[in-house]
C-alpha cells in the first residue's frame, strides 16, 4: 500500500554538485595542516582578577543575571579556553542576589572560595560555604544564591570550549529561550 500521499518528497531550493570546502589531502598535506600551536602554560594572579572582578559586581546593568570573569589562554585560538577544551571562569554574587536558572550543554564545576549561599540543581537545593565543591551535570537547570552577608566567589570550570569546537553549544537562558552558539545567538544579549 502506497502512503506517497502522506508522505511527499522533501522540497529543496538548489542540488549542490560541489561545495568547495572539501578537500582530499596526502598524510604529506593533511599532518602539516592538522598541526596545532603549542598551547604555553599560563597563570592568573589573585591580585590581577580581583580589582575587574569588583568592576563587574557592581554593574547595574548586568541585572545580577551573571557576574563573570573569563579566564581565557590566548594561545587556545578560536576555543577561547584556558586550555584547548576547558572554560575557567571566576563568577561573583553579591549578597541578596540570584542567578537566574538556565542549562547548558557543557557541564560545570564549581567550587566556593568565599561567601554561603545555595544552588538549586536539576529542582534539588545544595548548600554551600566556602572550599565546597558541586558538580553540574551538562543540560541541568541550575540557579545561584548568595543567602550571606558577603560576596560570595565561584571558580567555575567548564568543557564549553569542546562543545563550541563541535559547534554544538546549546543554552538555554531564561527558561524557554534557547540559542544555538553557532547561529550567532549567544546569552546576555540585550
Ligand atoms: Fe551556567
Amino acid at each position: 500500500m502506497s502512503h506517497d500521499h502522506e508522505n511527499p518528497a522533501p522540497e529543496f531550493d538548489e542540488t549542490i554538485e560541489h561545495t568547495e570546502n572539501a578537500k582530499l589531502m596526502t598524510d604529506d598535506e593533511y599532518y602539516p595542516y592538522l598541526t596545532k600551536k603549542k598551547v604555553r602554560p599560563a597563570m592568573w594572579r589573585w591580585r590581577d582578577i580581583e580589582p575587574p572582578l569588583q568592576e563587574v559586581a557592581k554593574d547595574p546593568l548586568r541585572r545580577a543575571d551573571r557576574r563573570f570573569l573569563s579566564l581565557v589562554n590566548t594561545d587556545t585560538g578560536e576555543a577561547g579556553g584556558a586550555l584547548p577544551s576547558v572554560f575557567l571562569g571566576i563568577q561573583i554574587i553579591n549578597p541578596g542576589e540570584h542567578i537566574v536558572p538556565h542549562r547548558h550543554n557543557s557541564f560545570a564545576i564549581y567550587h566556593i572560595m568565599q561567601g554561603t549561599g545555595y544552588s538549586v540543581l536539576d529542582g534539588k537545593r545544595f548548600e554551600w560555604e566556602r572550599g565546597d565543591t558541586f558538580v553540574c551535570p551538562a543540560w541541568a537547570f541550575h540557579e545561584h544564591f548568595n543567602s550571606g552577608d558577603e560576596q560570595a566567589i565561584q571558580y567555575v570550570m567548564q568543557d564549553m570550549p569542546a562543545r563550541a569546537m563541535e559547534r554544538n553549544l546549546i543554552w538555554e537562558e531564561p527558561v524557554g529561550n534557547t540559542f544555538h552558539m553557532v547561529e550567532g545567538n549567544r546569552p546576555h544579549q540585550d
